[in-house]
């Protein structure tokens, strides 16, 4: 008979992401629990949409809304869902007197003016592949404001520029639902565990590989395409790199920040200045694989240092193991 020990027939469950949050904190005396709390309140958020996700099928939910965002872009039904429960979610915890989100146009003011953090977030990424069932993810970059506490937020909270996040992350409603986050100190994941209700530290300082062997990018647009880009792509080929790419963009990240990899996004000749958005894409994600050792460019210096100059603008972004973008911008 195979027979266990007490230990083996009664694993422990693992560090929930409330507990891992806590611990962390308590390394920083002087910390309030104010940015604990926060995320806290993204991850109610996220398992909150991930419950509306995986009805989608079920209640009339899925699909296009008939409505554009601010980019112009049709929103789907969860688009605005997700929206809207990131907002309450945000607004209910407290700590956020602000929150930039891809679906409006202004910044929201949650009302909360003693909040010492602003919000920037894309609510749900890669809304495209909602209908047919492929991952989707939340994007968030956190910054402390920088206007008077107790006054009203204004646009200087919101473009302090990528190195001043202090704290950036996704939600990925994939095969599981995994958090991944850092404050600045390593990246670690937290994978949603249905039965409990809870994340639970999976991917312990996640760290990316110097090097890796998929490249993710819309090779539809090649023509379009800088040279450099058609170069990198080239050579790629001939190394027999594997081409991987499922237009969204936070399941394309994480696979790639797993197991080693590039995402591109270039200039196009339609969009000179690429597709995704400088604020709630490109500097968390920027943010996250630094963290983790890799790299993000714009093909000329890195995300971060980008200094961004309005809520919704775009920037070209190549990003992921650090050999690979240091390829791409000399290709
Ligand atoms: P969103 O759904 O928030 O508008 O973002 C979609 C983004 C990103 O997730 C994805 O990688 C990219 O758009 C795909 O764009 P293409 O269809 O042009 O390849
Ligand atoms: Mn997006
Ligand atoms: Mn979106």
């Amino acid at each position: 008979m195979d027979t266990k020990t007490a230990q083996e027939l009664a694993l422990p469950v693992g560090v929930t992401l409330d507990r891992f949050i806590m611990h962390s904190q308590s390394a920083f005396p002087y910390a309030t629990g104010e940015l604990s709390q926060l995320l806290r309140d993204i991850a109610l958020a996220g398992k909150i949409i991930n419950r509306e996700i995986n009805r989608a099928g079920l209640v009339d939910i899925a699909g296009g809304n008939g409505t554009e965002n601010v980019q112009g872009e049709n929103q789907q039904k969860l688009d605005i869902v997700a929206n809207i429960r990131f907002i309450r979610a945000l607004k209910n915890g407290g700590e956020v007197c602000a929150i930039l989100s891809e679906e409006d146009e202004d910044i929201i003011h949650t009302g909360n003016n003693h909040g010492k953090y602003v919000v920037a977030m894309d609510p749900l990424d890669g809304s495209s592949n909602i209908d047919v069932n492929v991952s989707i993810g939340t994007i968030f970059s956190i910054y402390r404001r920088v206007t008077p506490i107790n006054g009203p937020a204004s646009i200087d909270d919101f473009l302090q520029g990528g190195r001043k996040q202090v704290a950036a992350g996704y939600i990925l409603y994939g095969s599981s639902t995994m958090l991944v986050y850092s404050t600045g100190d390593g990246v670690n994941g937290f994978t949603f565990d249905h039965s409990l209700g809870e994340f639970i530290l999976s991917h312990k300082n996640i760290c990316s590989p110097a090097k890796g062997s998929i490249y993710s990018v819309n090779e539809g647009h090649f023509h379009s395409y800088p040279a450099f880009v058609q170069n990198y792509i080239g050579q790629c080929k001939v190394k027999n790199l594997s081409a991987r790419y499922i237009g969204s963009l936070v399941g394309d990240f994480h696979r790639n920040l797993l197991k080693g990899g590039i995402y591109l996004y270039p200039s196009t000749k339609k969009d000179p200045k690429g597709k995704l958005r400088l604020l709630y894409e490109c500097y968390p994600l920027a943010f996250i694989i630094e963290q983790s050792g890799g790299k993000a460019s714009d093909g000329f210096g890195c995300i971060l240092d980008i200094i961004p100059t309005s809520f919704h603008q775009r920037s070209p972004v190549y990003i992921g193991s650090i050999e690979m973008v240091d390829a791409v911008v000399k290709a």
